[in-house]
């Protein structure tokens, strides 16, 4: 899918960041207009029409940064906005989502990566279109998860994209059509992307068990994630695929506490696998879990947690693969340049 040449705002008050920035976006194929103050950057946004703004938040203060947001969600509600922060990462990611910005970067902002992101948050854009095939679908989620929720809570990197894994090998297994397999797949993906819509992201890397409210909020994410994908006519599955993902087999699980077969057959599959791997990830608040330990806990949850027939497939799964796919957090971390506290 080849894009025309998008239009980007680009603010900053300091002359320097705007020619670099502004001339390296240039080369990889943007329109550029440049604004040094929010004044001008908010007359823009009211007469013109862009693809995309990239402001700096602090000019005299965050409320300078906000009102250019601010404005860009008014005038431009389609537009992709990324903002660039000097602050500590996960404050600016929670003030950037709740207000609206699609994405942020930290400073000095490395401009390759700034296009990158720009590419990439415009193709995020196009989930609005029925005419996406799969892999578009596949690529657009990768990277809308990869660059929301496992950027928020590094451990989880991965997490997505292994999950989507292991859902297509049980979904060959247990014979669902291509096309269900594929709606399947794409819920592996991005089953845990309404995270990044609850009102507190701080838990996501809190290293202490949650607190009651704590994990009532958390409860909500898969019908926040259900909800934000619900607007593309491709993905009604795969919002209830992903709602399901936390329910379980005996009733108890959430947010609807669906039984047996009421829960759809990939809701269970992607239900099972998703624990394999968050008990195989090292996490804030936990090891990775040893192959031994996990096998057992898997057959102690079967017909409770876990439909019986697709825990027995995948514990067939797991005794050819499990070692292997034990290890792959750790690689899939690595491979993404991420660093997390030993
Ligand atoms: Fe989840």
């Amino acid at each position: 899918m080849s894009l025309p040449r998008p239009s980007v705002l680009l603010v900053d008050d300091e002359p320097r960041t705007l020619e670099v920035l502004g001339a390296l976006l240039d080369r990889s194929g943007f329109a550029v207009t440049l604004a040094s103050a929010p004044g001008p950057a908010v007359e823009l946004l009211r007469s013109s029409r862009f693809d995309a703004v990239v402001t700096d938040v602090v000019f005299d203060g965050w409320s300078e940064g906000a009102l250019v947001l601010g404005a860009a969600r008014e005038h431009q509600p389609d537009a992709v906005v990324i903002l660039m922060t000097g602050y500590p990462a996960l404050e600016a990611a929670v003030a950037a989502v709740k207000q609206g910005a699609t994405d942020y970067l930290q400073k000095p902002v490395d401009p390759v990566v700034l296009a990158a992101y720009l590419h990439r948050a415009l193709r995020e854009r196009e989930m609005t279109s029925p005419a996406l095939a799969f892999k578009d679908l596949v690529d657009i989620m990768t990277a809308m998860v990869a660059n929301t929720i496992e950027r928020v809570d590094p451990y989880t990197a991965g997490h997505g994209s292994r999950t989507r894994k292991y859902c297509r090998l049980m979904g060959t297994r247990l014979g669902l059509d291509a096309s269900t397999r594929e709606r399947l797949e794409l819920a592996g993906i991005a089953h845990d992307y309404g995270k990044i819509y609850l009102d507190d992201l701080g838990f996501l890397t809190k290293k202490g068990p949650l607190t009651p409210e704590e994990y009532a909020a958390v409860q909500k994410h898969p019908e926040l994630g259900a909800r934000k994908l619900g607007h593309h006519p491709q993905l009604k599955d795969v919002c209830r695929y992903v709602a399901e993902h936390h329910e379980k087999w005996d009733g108890t699980g959430y947010p609807k506490k669906t039984a047996g077969e009421d829960i759809s057959l990939p809701g269970r599959i992607l239900g099972c696998v998703e624990v394999f791997d968050s008990l195989a990830t090292k996490r804030s608040y936990k090891e990775g879990w040893e192959l031994t330990r996990v096998i057992e806990f898997l057959k102690g949850e079967r017909g409770k947690h876990f439909d019986p027939v697709v825990i027995d497939e995948f514990l067939v799964l797991l005794a050819e693969n499990g070692e292997d796919w034990l290890k792959a957090p750790q690689r899939d971390r690595e491979a993404a340049g991420v660093v997390v506290p030993s």
